[in-house]
């Protein structure tokens, strides 16, 4: 059974125009939780944490993830994508080569979410980019006693999520426990597996480890991997893909393998040759 290696808090953080939110993982992590780069989770009622958004910024060499558990973001980019994300909607991006987008969250009874980037191999950091949009009815849901597993991406029980993930295979699962409640799954044994505990409190790892709300749980190499919710029930989203072992070289929004690839995508956005489709 995974052990847990290590539990990240995280830190406050304010990103975009002014969006306050909670960088879970970012440069310190990358190491160990590779191929995951970065988790920004957000949790607001008050609209003046958010409203200002994220507006046209670029990306390339990753995909960005979004996920609502509840609330409204408005999307749009240089592909010429426009939509909505809503309560249990997601967004899946693949930057590649390069995308301009914009992400603007709308004033919501309650802004409950996450991004996470996901690394691209050094092979796809300039696929061309796209972008896919997953509704709350896309997803399939799969319930036990106690447990209600949303397969955003991967399978869970034999049910596929609505993506797998075209570049690094991804596992993203978004689950409910009721107090008391056990989870626990078969996994490759050397992929890397973090949760993000949205709600409540558990127990995990062999030891039993109690742990509250709002941290990620990284676990060690292991066959199956299980965790018990408290006495409130337990929300948390699981993710898992096999590590890339590359280096990294991060500069804002873009993230590559090599310094000299840093400044040809900040050149090409001084010389307004940055986006190629
Ligand atoms: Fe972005």
């Amino acid at each position: 059974m995974r052990d847990i290696a290590q539990v990240v808090t995280g830190s406050r953080a304010i990103d975009g125009a002014g969006v306050h939110l909670v960088r879970v993982l970012g440069l310190p992590t990358t190491k160990a939780f590779d191929p995951f780069l970065m988790l920004d989770a957000f949790d607001s009622t008050d609209p003046r944490d958010y409203i200002k958004g994220f507006p046209w910024h670029p990306h390339r060499g990753i995909e960005t993830v979004t996920y609502l558990q509840k609330g409204h973001i408005i999307h749009s980019d240089s592909l010429g994508n426009s939509g909505d994300i809503r309560d249990g909607g997601c967004q899946w991006m693949t930057a590649g080569s390069g995308i301009m987008h914009q992400e603007m969250p709308q004033a919501s009874e309650r802004m409950l979410g996450l991004q996470l980037w996901l690394n691209l191999p050094a092979s796809d950091k300039m696929t061309p980019p796209k972008y896919n949009d997953i509704r709350d009815e896309d997803v399939q849901v799969v319930t036990q006693e106690g447990v209600s597993v949303r397969v955003i991406a991967g399978e869970y029980e034999g049910t596929k999520g609505v993506m797998n993930g075209d570049h690094v295979k991804m596992t993203m699962l978004d689950i409910a426990l009721a107090p008391g409640a056990s989870f626990s799954m078969k996994t490759p044994r050397d992929e890397t597996l973090f949760v993000y505990l949205t709600r409540g409190s558990g127990l995990f790892g062999p030891q039993q480890q109690a742990l509250e709300e709002k941290r990620a749980v990284l676990f060690g190499e292991g066959d199956s991997v299980s965790f018990t919710a408290g006495e409130n029930g337990l929300d948390l989203m699981l993710f898992m893909a096999r590590p890339l072992h590359e280096p990294i070289a991060w500069g804002g929004p873009i993230v590559m393998n090599t310094r000299e690839e840093l400044k040809k995508a900040f050149d090409e956005l001084d010389e307004g040759t940055f986006i190629k489709v």
